[in-house]
């Protein structure tokens, strides 16, 4: 699996906990991060690298642990390889269908505020619901640097919500694999009124569901190991990103083939 960074780790933790026979590569391409402003071409090119060296390490499917990777270039890369590719995609369709007010706001990146493929993706499942598409720019830039529970950051995210709030929405979906590690700052601002939802349930179950299908289910606990790879490596990352996954981890270098 792979993220522009860290944010990852939030769709990681829940796979690893719900299929833990499963051995876990995790790439963080944090040089690169983030991907919410970088152009389509530079995303599909970073995601074709990283997913040829996630094959030759032998991987039986790829998590995309990414919306942005995902709206962005998820497509090409099914045509591209024949293992099974699993996208995180944000929770419209039952954000839509919880919503009472009928008004669900979606926080998202810049990339994938403007990206064709998110926006019909949105039509299709809306529900007749009203959408507020939010993008966060500056916010995954944060909680890379491990700011996730700093001032700035709720300032930030304040800036972004205000505005919401005042639309009088009642459902929240996180649209980047980042924003669940600011979900109590966001709970706080908004209070509990709103619910909030995310996408790591729903990809775990695709991830099982797929790997059944196909008869790769792995089933011994005692042999699975987690490694961790970043294009970007330093003792400050290993240390965050063993706090986000909960268990120590020793981060090596990602270098494309
Ligand atoms: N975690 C990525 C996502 O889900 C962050 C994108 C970025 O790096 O801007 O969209």
């Amino acid at each position: 699996m792979f993220d522009s960074g860290i944010g990852g780790l939030s769709i990681a933790q829940c796979i690893h906990q719900h299929l833990p026979d499963e051995n876990l590569i995790y790439v963080a391409d944090s040089q690169f991060a983030p991907y919410g402003d970088k152009s389509s071409t530079e995303i599909i090119e970073r995601v074709n690298k990283i997913a040829d060296w996630l094959i030759h390490q032998q991987v039986k499917a790829i998590v995309v642990a990414c919306n942005t990777a995902t709206v962005i270039a998820i497509e090409q890369l099914r045509l591209r390889v024949s293992i099974p590719i699993i996208g995180v995609e944000p929770a419209i369709k039952p954000a839509a269908l919880h919503s009472k007010t009928k008004k669900v706001a979606l926080l998202v990146t810049e990339a994938t505020a403007i990206n064709t493929r998110f926006l019909s993706l949105v039509d299709k499942h809306k529900n007749g619901a009203e959408i507020y598409i939010q993008p966060c720019p500056g916010l995954v830039e944060l909680i890379e640097q491990g700011l996730h529970q700093s001032e700035q950051c709720f300032k930030i995210l304040h800036t972004f919500l205000q505005p919401l709030l005042q639309s009088n929405i009642d459902t929240l979906v996180l649209g980047c694999t980042h924003y669940p590690f600011v979900r109590s700052l966001i709970q706080n601002i908004v209070g509990d009124n709103i619910t909030i939802m995310e996408t790591a349930q729903p990809v775990t179950d695709q991830l099982a569901r797929q790997l059944a299908n196909q008869g790769l289910l792995a089933s011994n606990q005692s042999m699975s190991q987690q490694h961790f790879f970043s294009s970007r490596v330093s003792t400050q990352q290993a240390r965050l990103m063993s706090v986000l996954f909960g268990q120590n981890v020793t981060l090596q270098q990602f270098c494309a083939l």
